[in-house]
């Protein structure tokens, strides 16, 4: 099985993916490492690679057709569009997201757009469009609160039941695991973000 975990900035993926790799006897592939090599640019203000996402997916291929292993987990802000039989999507709470990006000194105009995606919902929005009419499902866990530990517990019993009728069905794509709506949050952490 190969399994995306995506998510915005600081949601955890990198941390979560190991402890589940452990769980599962996995292989991780952790997409930051790749971005330089699949990179088509450099955005300065972002401080962050542009990806060309057909030749990360074409790389993320040919690495999961080396590995060995019975489970391959991509981790990385867009393992949603490699191809993967589930995609685990990790959410946050935005006052969350908040400290732990400031406390890694991420620039205001990075914050403030990985907040902006969290609340608007952009990852799972791309992560529906990515898993419609194929196979794919998609696992939404609420971080928020619970240790790594206890969230790659959960997803390891989601993918373990193999029965899957309690899913969700959004857009004709299977959604498991936690609703998530921070859009009350717009107003304090978008339209008065200029004047913090
Ligand atoms: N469940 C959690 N509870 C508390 N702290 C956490 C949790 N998960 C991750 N962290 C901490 O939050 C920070 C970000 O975690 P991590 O690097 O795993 O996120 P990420 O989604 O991989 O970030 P990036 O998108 O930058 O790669 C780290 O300092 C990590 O120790
Ligand atoms: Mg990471």
């Amino acid at each position: 099985m190969i399994i995306s975990i995506t998510g915005v900035a600081g949601t955890g993926k990198t941390s979560v993916a190991r402890e589940l790799a452990k769980m599962l006897n996995a292989r991780v592939i952790h997409l930051s490492r790749l971005t330089e090599k699949v990179s088509c640019g450099y955005d300065k203000v972002l401080r962050a690679y542009v990806v060309d996402t057909e030749k990360l997916r074409r790389v993320v291929a040919g690495e999961v057709k080396r590995s060995c292993e019975n489970h391959v987990i991509v981790e990385g802000l867009l393992s949603h569009h490699v191809d993967s039989d589930v995609i685990i999507l990790l959410r946050l709470s935005p006052e969350e997201i908040e400290k732990r990006l400031k406390k890694r000194r991420y620039p205001r105009v990075k914050i403030k757009e990985n907040l902006e995606a969290e609340i608007l919902d952009q990852i799972y929005a791309e992560c529906l469009e990515r898993a419609r009419n194929k196979k794919i499902r998609i696992i939404q866990i609420n971080t928020t609160g619970k240790t790594v530990g206890q969230i790659a517990k959960r997803i390891f019993n989601i993918l373990r039941c193999k029965n899957y009728r309690s899913a969700q069905k959004v857009c004709g794509v299977e959604v498991l695991g936690d609703y998530v709506d921070w859009l009350e949050k717009y107003e304090k952490y978008i339209i008065e973000w200029e004047g913090r």
